[in-house]
């Protein structure tokens, strides 16, 4: 299995470009199934989770050709046609979804489409039981009628779906896409009360607008929707990824460095704009993106960061901010409030040196400028990998990163892009 070796203590500079969202890019390409006409897609990162959806798309009767890279070559990312033209099997099989949990997003809309969807349960995963029953109970609030049989969802809706009112319990990205995509084929009006507001389900609406979908409200926690016979093809380009670009930003702030990312958004990153800035990290907006300067860690301050849905505090970042305040002086206090077991990169980051206590959601972290040292180290899970990359680039010595397929799932050519700012990184291929 490969591994990412870094020498720690270089400071960054340079620009490094942003990629298409992750987090967009799937329930986008999961819309293709909603029409019979062809859906292009620009800018996708690649990603194992893109391929993913991919190969599950194809074994619904997907015809997915590749047009290309983006001009400018292949820092802009992927083009993709998706043609859906005849669904071949309305079933996700478990050997597909269990490698990932968005893979349910197909649920909402072959249902809508074909009047029926069998989808494995997702099952457990790392970083909590994450269950899908907001999904089912919206999808049965349109009239849709579902039971679980042998770990699968299975749902009809002879009739097509229906209009209704979907008050969610509580904030789901997933859930608000899925029903999102379900509506747009109902007959009558559907509301979404209580939706997530992240932009990842406004660049959906916007595509399925785009497709014909008559959705209002869209970047509210309201989402109205006027159901259509039909939609049609588009041509769409997925969002910049501003968790990517947030955590470059801290690779910056960590290493003391100077770093524009091209292509991020200011304007879906306010929240951990904020606390960078809280936290003594220089921050500005240019033409091209924005710019991240810092002094070197003994500059930095130590934040209180609390997790919380759009327009909060990501929990997709939190670790990479729980590293960031292992370096900086004083005291930090991050709370997870939306998943129940995201701290594992605490064990990890306290054997590169960090100084963290973990009591139920809160984490104190003690930070020290020169606490970090290079040790080998693994995660479980995206994001807590990413966060031990971040500790490696500011620690003294080298660190090694095993289980590097879980970056490879979320940062696109990670290496390259710190490689090309100076750090002294490595893959090494096992
Ligand atoms: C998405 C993101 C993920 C991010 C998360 C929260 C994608 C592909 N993934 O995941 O990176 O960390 O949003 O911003 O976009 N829940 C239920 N019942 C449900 C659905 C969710 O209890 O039916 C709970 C979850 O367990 C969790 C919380 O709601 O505690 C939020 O989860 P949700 O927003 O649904 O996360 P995902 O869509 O899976």
């Amino acid at each position: 299995m490969d591994k990412i070796r870094i020498r720690g203590g270089k400071r960054l500079q340079g620009q490094i470009p942003i990629s298409g969202a992750k987090n967009a890019a799937l329930p986008l390409l999961a819309a293709c199934l909603l029409t019979d006409e062809t859906l292009i897609l620009r800018n996708l990162p690649h990603l194992a989770d893109i391929a993913t959806m991919t190969h599950l798309l194809a074994q619904h009767g997907t015809e997915l050709s590749m047009a290309g890279e983006h001009p400018g070559g292949g820092h802009m990312g992927h083009v993709l046609k998706l043609s859906a033209a005849h669904i071949a099997s309305t079933e996700a099989p478990y050997d597909i979804v269990r490698k990932m949990r968005a893979s349910v997003l197909v649920l909402g809309p072959l249902l809508a489409r074909c009047g029926q969807a069998r989808v494995s349960l997702p099952g457990g995963c790392a970083i909590g039981t994450r269950p899908v029953d907001m999904h089912i109970r919206g999808l049965e609030a349109l009239g849709a009628v579902i039971e679980l049989d042998d770990g699968y969802i299975v749902a009809h809706a002879p009739d097509g779906l229906q209009g209704g009112v979907v008050v969610f319990p509580r904030v789901s990205v997933g859930a608000t896409e899925n029903l999102l995509m379900a509506a747009t084929l109902a007959k009558g009006e559907v509301v979404l009360e209580n939706a997530a507001r992240e932009p990842e389900v406004a660049d959906l609406a916007n595509c399925l607008n785009q497709m014909g979908a008559k959705i209002e409200g869209v970047g509210s926690d309201t989402l109205r929707i006027q159901g259509v016979a039909r939609l049609s093809g588009t041509d769409y380009t997925v969002l910049p990824d501003r968790i990517e670009a947030a955590t470059y930003a801290i690779a910056a702030a960590i290493t003391g460095g100077d770093v524009e990312l091209l292509g991020a958004q200011p304007d879906t990153m306010e929240a951990v704009i904020a606390a960078l800035q809280q936290a003594n990290v220089v921050v500005d907006r240019t033409d091209s993106g924005i710019r991240v300067c810092a002094d070197g860690a003994a500059s930095l301050t130590g934040i209180d960061v609390t997790t919380a849905p759009y327009p909060g505090f990501p929990t997709d970042l939190q670790a990479q901010m729980m590293t960031l305040m292992t370096v900086a002086s004083g005291a930090a206090m991050i709370t997870e409030t939306i998943f129940e077991n995201r701290f594992q990169h605490v064990p990890e980051l306290m054997r590169m040196g960090a100084d963290i206590t973990v009591k139920g959601a809160t984490a104190m972290v003690r930070g020290d400028s020169d606490r970090l040292h290079g040790a080998p180290v693994m995660a479980t899970d995206l994001r807590a990998s990413v966060s031990l990359v971040l500790a490696g680039l500011a620690a003294e010595g080298e660190t090694t990163i095993n289980r590097v397929y879980h970056l490879d799932r979320g940062y696109e050519r990670l290496e390259e892009k710190l490689l090309g700012c100076g750090a002294d990184i490595a893959r090494i291929v096992e």
